[in-house]
């Protein structure tokens, strides 16, 4: 899973949620590679500086400004996409509702406010298919979709009912689109992060829970948003070409284990310090 620069020459890829975090990492590393990048975010100024930056350094990009849960909106930008690079390759879809009105109301299942669960569900689900529903017609053959899920869909927690349930559901999602694509070459894989150290995470989280999670995993790193370009460049690129369907766990080892273990073996080191 080595960078290989070129990989991407001459495709054309689109990342949704590409303003900031892991899909500003993954815009910038397709584009690094030679893809030509549809960087797009509901927030204009996102989208613009991560685009403006994969420019400065010598890559194609151009910023869309779209909410994915709104299919006109979705239409118009691939629309525009298209008009711009005249072919699809790769789309990662990959926002999600993670403000403080949405992912930060969606606490306790019995006081969860059924706003949040359906705006939730409009991103973070209609999203997906809305640009899969919008992408397909005008993709490559031998093109490729990759999802970004998370470990939540596929555990359950006292919280984040909406939106663990959200990325749940692709994981079945992949799977359809895996099997309507087959044919045409056109892969569709998720991808499933634990723990990815954005900046924003790292600040929501604060020193205790970011200790909590340290002692959730096996390894001593949590990923960074680059580790999850890595993944889906793979993903996207030709070496995965035997790979369809699937859910990729992304976590430094925290769904590989019981958790009792890890836990001892992090009380004992803090105990000695
Ligand atoms: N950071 C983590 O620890 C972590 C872990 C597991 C999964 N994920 C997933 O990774 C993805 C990216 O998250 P991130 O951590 O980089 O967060 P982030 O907040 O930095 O990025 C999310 C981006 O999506 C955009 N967005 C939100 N709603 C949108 C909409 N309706 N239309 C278009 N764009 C919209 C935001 O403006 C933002 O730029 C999400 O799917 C998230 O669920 C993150």
């Amino acid at each position: 899973m080595s960078a290989a620069p070129g990989r991407f020459d001459g495709r054309v890829a689109l990342v949704t949620g590409a303003g900031s975090g892991i899909g500003a990492a993954c815009a910038a590393r397709l584009a690094a590679e030679g893809a030509c990048v549809g960087v797009l975010d509901v927030h204009a100024a996102g989208a613009k500086s991560v685009a403006t930056t994969i420019r400065a350094k010598g890559g194609t990009a151009t910023a869309l400004t779209c909410d994915v849960s709104d299919e006109k909106q979705v239409a118009g930008a691939v629309g525009d996409l298209i008009a711009s690079f005249g072919r699809l390759d790769v789309v990662h879809s990959n926002a999600a509702a993670l403000g403080p009105g949405t992912y930060g109301r969606d606490q306790d299942l019995e006081d969860l406010d059924v706003a949040v669960w359906d705006r939730t569900m409009a991103v973070n689900l209609r999203g997906a298919l809305l640009m899969v529903k919008h992408t397909a017609p005008a993709m490559a053959d031998g093109g490729a979709f990759v999802l970004t899920s998370s470990v939540s869909g596929l555990l359950g927690d006292v919280a984040h009912v909406a939106y663990g349930t959200s990325k749940a559901a692709l994981t079945g999602f992949v799977r359809y689109v895996a099997t309507k694509y087959g044919s045409r070459g056109i892969r569709c894989n998720a991808v499933a992060p634990a723990l990815v150290l954005t900046d924003v995470a790292a600040q929501a989280l604060g020193r205790d829970r970011l200790a909590d999670k340290a002692a959730e995993r096996l390894l001593p790193w949590a990923c960074t948003p680059e580790d999850v370009a890595d993944l889906v460049a793979f993903l996207a690129s030709g070496e995965s070409r035997c790979i369809t369907g699937q859910t990729i766990v992304i976590d430094s080892g925290t769904l590989a284990h019981r958790p009792e273990h890890a836990l001892r073996q992090w009380r004992a080191a803090a105990e000695s310090l």
